[in-house]
């Protein structure tokens, strides 16, 4: 039995006494996974993870991701969230690089963007600076609970076009315009996924948004904006003050992610591996 303490009212566990680097985690993970579905946030604190338990841990939740043009689908190495190293940066210029890491104070769900989205990102924290630089998350399953019935309506059934370079834009059209935003076609999604372990519906969208089917411009991006707002609320959030060693996994499907500012002359590193969903995790009911 694993012993559970609550992150935020809405959402999220801490787990305790588990190492993650034993390798009875697999035997241990149908339980993890049942966690998972469940509260849709994993905290794992004091882990010192290696880049192949990492690895191992993430595969558990599903096929690893590659952004990248890795000529056998596999990445080399995990990607590096970094102010200072530029292993693994998606952008080789510095400028554009500050960037591409302030894309991620907007809310995001990872992957949305592609034909084959993530179920899951595994997070590996190593080192902080002393203020600023928390991960904040919220519950898009509770959310859409909350949100009011006449929002719900007017975006129950319709489906949300998802491109990389839109959440790029936000920040700077330089940005946007980079080969490695603009190579993937856009992806359609409903706008809510079904867990089909529990039934639960979750709002499924990201600042990678840029269109609604079947409405103009200008109402596809204000329905995608109220949508936002309406599930970002500050007594929402759950704002993560990382130590070393802290390990997050959270829920593609039913939370939405940002970063928040650090003085960027202090190192942040983390390291992330993002797993695709499989049909069996409900892709199906996000499908238009
Ligand atoms: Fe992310």
């Amino acid at each position: 039995m694993l012993t559970l303490t609550n992150l935020h009212v809405n959402f999220g566990v801490e787990i305790h006494d588990v190492d993650l680097s034993r390798l009875n985690v697999p035997l241990i993970f149908p339980e993890i996974r049942a966690a998972f579905e469940e509260h849709s946030l994993l905290l794992f604190r004091d882990q010192n993870l290696d880049e192949d338990t990492h690895r191992r841990v993430a595969e558990l939740f599903g096929p690893i991701e590659d952004l990248r043009d890795a000529p056998d689908g596999m990445p080399t190495e995990r990607a590096m969230v970094s102010n200072v190293s530029t292993s693994g940066a998606l952008v080789a210029d510095e400028q554009l690089r500050l960037l591409d890491l302030q894309a991620n104070f907007l809310w995001l769900t990872d992957s949305t963007f592609l034909q084959a989205p993530a179920i899951s990102n595994m997070l590996a924290g190593y080192i902080f600076p002393p203020t600023g630089g928390n991960t904040e998350l919220v519950s898009t399953r509770v959310g859409w609970q909350k949100m009011s019935e006449k929002l719900k309506q007017h975006a129950r059934d319709k489906v949300i076009i998802h491109r990389f370079s839109q959440s790029r834009k936000l920040i700077d059209e330089s940005l946007a315009s980079q080969h490695v935003y603009t190579k993937f076609p856009d992806a359609r999604w409903r706008t809510t996924w079904r867990n089909p372990v529990n039934g639960q519906e979750a709002l499924y969208i990201a600042t990678h948004a840029c269109a609604v089917v079947g409405i103009s411009q200008d109402d596809g991006m204000a329905l995608i904006n109220q949508l936002i707002d309406a599930v970002t609320q500050a007594e929402a959030i759950y704002s993560h003050q990382w130590q070393p060693g802290d390990v997050l996994i959270w829920d593609q499907r039913a939370t939405m992610h940002r970063g928040t500012p650090w003085p960027f002359e202090k190192e942040r590193t983390l390291a992330s591996f993002v797993s695709s969903a499989r049909e069996s995790d409900g892709i199906d009911s996000v499908r238009p």
